[in-house]
């Protein structure tokens, strides 16, 4: 049977390949619906390029646009890595379906609320809607099987030397989710940096010689080069496809229960994913952080997949 998941997100390049590989899946992933949050850009941009992915795919899963700044810290995005759109210089169709009307955080409230069967978050931005929904419903913890989450880093961050940016962009709503009681997998950039595109992979997508194929080399092709520049990577990192790997081939990736908390207030480690790695705490884990990753066999997965749709 098809795991119900909700994706969070916001496209964004790795998101956009996130959700081509999430559409690929239909019979594995029951996806209820696709929410936007503000992120590596604008709200706006977030939702229309939600709804171009699914075009692209030719799905008509809902897109539910949400938060359109995190909860407390003004806006911050990638625009340097994604373009000031998000998904710039790629032609993809224009969307087939409008918006829902729906907001995010009560589309989420509501499904969870309803559903019968235990729902999986997989979330690939920053956790505004999600956290804003269990504040306004903290009941809905309890249908939450799992979120898988790409964000935090162990090490070093990609937007401040502590912080990883889905963290950093919106540091109080990850500490509500992260403090929710929901079990919890974190896709840290000490794993992501480990899945890196490469011109071969560029190659084998174009091969593919499809619509699909082409977008997706098209947009990883400038992408992530600021990364890559920053630590000498031979290849830019693929974050948030990692999460949507996960929930179709799971032994892709190791993971160790830690006890994890966000550093929301101090002015140079704001975002900072705070992981007890060696259990220094004594706390109880709270959050399971990804430990390794199989990159050649998610790559394999990633190009197979794109080639049904
Ligand atoms: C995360 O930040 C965003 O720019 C990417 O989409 C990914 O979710 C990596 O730090
Ligand atoms: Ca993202």
């Amino acid at each position: 049977m098809a795991r119900s998941i909700i994706i969070d997100c916001d496209p964004g390049v790795d998101d956009a390949i996130a959700l081509l590989l999430a559409l690929a899946h239909p019979t594995e992933l029951n996806i209820l619906g696709i929410t936007t949050v503000a992120g590596n850009v604008p709200l706006h941009y977030t939702s229309q390029n939600a709804l171009k992915i699914c075009a692209l795919a030719n799905a008509n899963t809902p897109v539910y646009a949400g938060c359109p700044r995190p909860m407390v810290r003004p806006l911050e995005t990638a625009a340097n890595i994604h373009g000031a759109t998000g998904l710039q210089g790629t032609e993809l169709p224009e969307p087939q379906q409008p918006l829902m009307v729906q907001h995010a955080v009560a589309f989420l409230i509501d499904t969870l609320q309803q559903t019968q069967e235990p729902i999986t978050l997989a979330t690939l931005g920053p956790l505004t809607n999600l956290a804003v929904a269990l504040i306004q419903a903290p009941a809905i913890a309890t249908k939450i099987d799992h979120i898988i989450a790409m964000g935090g880093a162990i090490t070093h961050g990609n937007m401040t030397p502590a912080a990883e940016f889905n963290i950093y962009v919106d540091p109080h709503a990850a500490q509500v989710v992260f403090k929710a009681g929901i079990p919890i997998k974190l896709i840290t950039l000490d794993t992501t940096h480990h899945v890196l595109t490469t011109a071969e992979h560029l190659t084998h997508l174009r091969q593919l010689n499809t619509a699909v194929g082409n977008a997706a080399a098209d947009l990883l092709a400038h992408y992530g080069t600021p990364d890559q520049e920053r630590y000498g990577l031979p290849g830019a990192p693929l974050h948030d496809p990692c999460v949507i790997a996960y929930l179709l081939q799971p032994d892709l990736f190791t993971f160790k229960p830690t006890y994890t908390t966000v550093d929301t207030t101090s002015p140079d480690n704001i975002g900072r994913t705070v992981i007890d790695w060696w259990g220094r705490t004594g706390k109880a884990p709270n959050v399971d952080i990804a430990a390794s990753v199989n990159t050649p066999d998610l790559y394999a997965l990633l190009i197979k997949s794109l080639a049904i749709l």
